[in-house]
């Protein structure tokens, strides 16, 4: 056995109250569906506070409320908002740091009330907007409500903004922080009607959200956390993904097959490979051992497949999901008994000094890892396997850095100034960002040409603003309102769309070479953008065939999705008055407007066959998913950093040094001084 059984801290588990204790006495399985809805409504821990809660919420135009994840918070407040009358003065919003949480739970509070989604409740995420005039209950992301707030700085539509998953702390919520804070007391000032905020988070730390909201009161919801066993590993585990295999197995042959297991993995390639070992291995397993399904969960899978972690297993058979921090606090997921904790998660850090925003493998923190531990524990008591040993637990970090202090501030800083914030620099940050990364955000924005600077007085240039009105990086949205000049503004709508929805291929790992196989058609020697590009054309011309989908691997459902995102963005250039070209077969012009888009993530080859990023000198190489993987380039520029075991370039093109010089000359004559263009 791996483990050494620690008894969990009493101090964060407590038995759940008799209180709020299921009733086992109703057969849910007799029950009509919509009935079943209402029950499941009535026996959420939440109801129990309902009146007293919705009078509360009534009165306070500030409020943070916690409650453990699956306590009822996301789903049932904006419900009881409503049924409260606050919906008569204006639309409620709630907003999600994730897409996916948006879309599904606009979709169950539709199904609870007995609507049609788009109607009284809706969603609206990027690209995809699922609401109507009569939507007074309205999901969104934060990055949505971010964007209107640029046309409506008082966001007068609202009456009520809640700001769901706090304890996430994304770049985006800790900046809606800022700006519903301005609206709220700026309404205030102006006599309008007051806008209610509502903070919810599923963690405990709360103390920092109710101070920044002008000492808004804390609302504890009483949760029904069973109590957890905690296992750790006696020896630390180089091998995260051997030890979850290890453990997996192990609690399979000891526990009835109707406990299911959740592990926390940290991003798509992995998990998938760990599925196809774990299937493999359950195949050989002796008749004696009850079967498995192995399901997948992550941000970018279709939302159907999302949609089967909730489904149960069949009778006898254990299910076995393996998920990203996805099911840490957005999604609920009943029937697990058992939690395996990587202890790791993949998440982004910006490193100012360098210029360098790369995606890494590292430690969760202690909160993640309470997060994790307490999914085990929803309906019954439960145990965690953590692969890490108690004193690695020890020395984890208390919480989780938010991300606003490790990414990269340039589309945030753009985003404030088209917001018409006078002064980025002071800011009414929850979480201040260093100056340094201010800084270094606005030297990204000047060299794209978004903004200037006079004096110390830092604007937003005529492209500056063109720039913010489209819902991307700045550096897309550049590459976009350079394309005219290249006349391949089409080419590039198409890729940028393809950059912008999750992943449109499909690349299960046990049919690699059958994948390599097909693909070898579209590959082309100019790199993945054109590749992509190329496959997209294929599937326009095929009209988005289902079977062709997929003979090539290709996901159809996100694939159609980008079409739509396409016909957004042209909507945006039609605006704005960009001429829109397509230069035919010409990829050079495209690889060329590229290059001018994104010279800032150029790399050059090195004589020893290596990269270097030429922004921040960091050493680079070719991804071994890109079609440039086996070539040697002289120089590329690239989507993004991933770091693994090394900092790998994702998403590349070939470009000419000529072209990096023309685009940047002063910034590139600066930072090639050593090189050889
Ligand atoms: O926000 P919080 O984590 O407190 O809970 P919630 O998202 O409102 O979910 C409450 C309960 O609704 C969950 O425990 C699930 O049982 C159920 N639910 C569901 O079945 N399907 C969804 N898409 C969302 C919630
Ligand atoms: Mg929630």
């Amino acid at each position: 056995m791996p483990y050494d059984p620690a008894p969990p801290p009493a101090k964060r588990f407590k038995p759940g109250s008799a209180f709020f204790r299921r009733d086992n006495k109703t057969e849910p399985g007799m029950l009509h569906a919509s009935a079943l809805l209402e029950l499941q409504r009535k026996q959420l821990p939440i109801f129990q506070a309902k009146a007293q809660l919705s009078a509360r919420l009534r009165q306070l135009n500030s409020a943070v409320l916690i409650g453990e994840t699956g306590s009822g918070k996301t789903t049932q407040v904006p419900q009881y908002l409503y049924e409260a009358g606050i919906a008569k003065q204006g639309v409620i919003a709630i907003t999600q740091p994730r897409r996916v949480a948006a879309i599904s739970l606009a979709s169950r509070v539709a199904e609870e009330r007995r609507m049609q989604l788009g109607k009284l409740v809706g969603y609206t995420v990027r690209f995809e907007d699922v609401t109507s005039p009569e939507t007074k209950l309205k999901f969104m992301t934060d990055g949505m409500l971010l964007r209107e707030a640029i046309g409506d700085p008082l966001l007068l539509r609202y009456a009520v903004v809640v700001l769901d998953e706090a304890h996430e702390r994304t770049m985006h919520t800790d900046v809606l922080f800022g700006v519903v804070k301005t609206a709220q007391r700026r309404r205030g000032e102006l006599n309008k009607l007051p806008l209610k905020i509502i903070v919810m988070s599923a963690t405990m730390d709360v103390d920092l959200f109710a101070e920044y909201f002008n000492n808004a009161p804390v609302l504890y919801l009483e949760g029904r956390q069973h109590p957890i066993q905690i296992y750790y590993t006696k020896q630390p585990q180089p091998d995260y993904l051997q030890a979850a295999l290890v453990s997996i197995f192990q609690i399979h042959q000891e526990a009835p097959p109707s406990h299911d297991i959740l592990v926390f993995m940290t991003g798509q390639e992995e998990i998938e490979a760990l599925a196809r070992t774990c299937r493999d291995i359950a195949k050989h397993l002796p008749e004696s051992c009850s079967p498995m399904v192995v399901i997948t969960l992550y941000a970018s899978l279709p939302p159907a497949q999302q949609l089967r972690v909730f489904q149960p297993a069949p009778k006898g058979c254990r299910k076995v999901i393996l998920s990203t921090n996805i099911a840490e606090t957005s999604v609920t997921i009943s029937g697990i008994k058992y939690v395996i904790d990587s202890g790791m998660v993949k998440a982004k850090h910006f490193n100012p000094g360098s210029g360098l925003e790369v995606l890494a493998v590292q430690r969760v923190s202690k909160a993640q890892a309470w997060q994790r531990t307490g999914r085990a524990g929803r309906e019954n008591s439960g145990f965690c396997y953590r692969l890490y040993t108690e004193s690695e637990f020890d020395d984890l970090a208390p919480m989780t850095v938010p991300e606003i202090l490790r990414c990269n501030l340039a589309s945030v800083i753009l985003q404030l100034m088209a917001l018409g914030i006078p002064d980025v620099m002071n800011f009414d940050f929850m979480s201040k960002p260093s100056s340094e990364s201010i800084r270094s955000a606005v030297v990204q924005l000047e060299l794209l040409g978004a903004v200037e600077r006079k004096e110390e007085q830092v604007s937003l240039t005529a492209l500056g603003k063109k720039m913010a009105s489209f819902p991307l990086e700045p550096r897309y949205a550049k590459t976009i309102l350079l394309s005219p000049d290249f006349s391949c503004s089409e080419e590039v709508l198409s890729i940028v769309s393809i950059l912008s929805v999750d992943t449109v291929l499909y690349n299960p790992p046990a049919r690699r070479e059958e994948v390599l196989a097909v693909r070898r058609k579209f590959t082309s020697s100019e790199g993945d953008h054109v590749t992509l590009l190329g496959i997209y054309r294929a599937f326009k011309k095929v009209s988005g065939n289902k079977e062709w989908c997929r003979e090539n691997f290709v996901n159809s459902r996100n694939m159609a999705l980008v079409k739509e995102v396409q016909a957004q963005l042209r909507e945006i250039c039609l605006k704005l008055n960009l001429k829109l070209e397509s230069c035919g077969a010409d990829m050079g012009k495209v690889r060329r407007c590229l290059a001018h888009g994104m010279f800032v993530n150029a790399a050059e080859l090195q004589p020893d066959g290596s990269y270097v990023a030429l922004d921040s000198h960091q050493t680079v190489a070719i991804h071994p998913s890109s079609v440039l993987f086996q070539a040697k380039p002289a120089y590329v520029v690239f989507n993004e950093l991933l770091s693994t075991s090394r900092c790998y370039m994702r998403e590349l093109s070939l470009v000419d040094a000529d072209w990096l010089l023309e685009a940047a000359p002063q910034y590139f004559s600066r930072k090639l001084r050593h090189s050889k263009i």
